[in-house]
């Protein structure tokens, strides 16, 4: 075991839950962040049986002074936090005049303004001690307009950009900052987001989320600064580049209407 931690949000379920594994596995510890506790504390447990030291901290990171409190936490902790897995966040399906304004602002303060700051802290802690990683899962989605998911698509290109921005100044600094981008992918994602009679997820076989994660992963370590999962998703997305944007948004329309099957 060596004396680095990694910080995981969403490390209850998902992608951050198989992240937080990739970690433990490594012998590196951990401090998972999500708002189910008793999740939280199951998943320590089984996490510590590989000889890491596992801390859990339960916080609704929609809320900034839950997101102030955690860092404060972790601080004085006084442990080397070397890893950065900016992971929870969700989605909303439906006609936005339709959905719940509650649920997106929430969406937004987890999306973009939790991963921002906790991405801006630990920026500067990992750019005095002259290294450290951060991963902010973005999606896709970043790449194009989602009608019937248009405000979390919004916030995906958010963190896409973002993240992009911050890995350019860091640039030699030691710090790396990967946007990781999954397509879709089987998690809770798709209940919460209520997206499953979507044609994008219904009867489709999606990769797991420990597939994704485990690339992440590699990723990181390998420094990238954007990385798509999934070689159909890679070819997609280019193909959309070359595309004017009414094609790609109305594209974009169909593939995430509803299924009639
Ligand atoms: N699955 C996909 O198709 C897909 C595709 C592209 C990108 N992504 C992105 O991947 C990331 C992980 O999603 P997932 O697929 O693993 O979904 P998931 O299984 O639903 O996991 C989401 C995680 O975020 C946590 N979370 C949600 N709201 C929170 C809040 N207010 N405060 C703190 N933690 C919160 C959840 O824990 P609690 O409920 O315990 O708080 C959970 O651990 C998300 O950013 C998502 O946008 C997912």
């Amino acid at each position: 075991m060596n004396d680095s931690y990694a910080i995981v949000t969403g490390a209850s379920s998902g992608i951050g839950l198989e992240f937080a594994r990739l970690f433990a596995a490594d012998g590196i510890n951990l401090v998972l962040v999500a708002r189910d506790k008793a999740g939280l504390d199951i998943i320590g447990k089984e996490l510590a049986a590989h000889g890491v030291l596992v801390t859990v901290y339960a916080a609704d990171l929609s809320d900034i002074e839950q997101v102030k409190a955690t860092h404060a936490f972790i601080s004085e902790q006084k442990i080397k936090v070397q890893y950065l897995i900016n992971c929870a966040g969700f989605g909303n399906y439906g006609e936005f005049i339709k959905t719940s304004w509650a649920k997106e602002q929430s969406m937004i303060q987890l999306n973009i303004t939790a991963l921002t700051y906790l991405t801006k802290v630990y920026a500067q802690e990992f750019s005095k001690a002259g290294s450290g990683h951060i991963v902010n899962v973005a999606s896709t989605a970043a790449f194009l307009p989602g009608p019937l998911m248009a405000v979390y698509y919004a916030t995906k290109a958010y963190v896409l950009h973002f993240s992009e921005g911050v890995a350019t100044e860091l640039k030699g600094s030691g710090v790396k900052v990967l946007a990781l981008c999954p397509g879709p992918t089987v998690s809770k994602f798709q209940e919460v987001a209520a997206q499953t009679e979507s044609k994008l997820i219904k009867g489709r076989k999606l990769p797991g989320s420990a597939e994704v994660a485990k690339f992440g992963y590699k990723a990181m370590m390998q420094g990238r600064v954007v990385a798509v999962h999934g070689a159909g998703n890679r070819r997609n997305l280019h193909v959309l580049k070359l595309l004017p944007r009414h094609i790609v948004r109305t594209m974009s329309y169909r593939a995430q209407s509803r299924s009639q099957q």
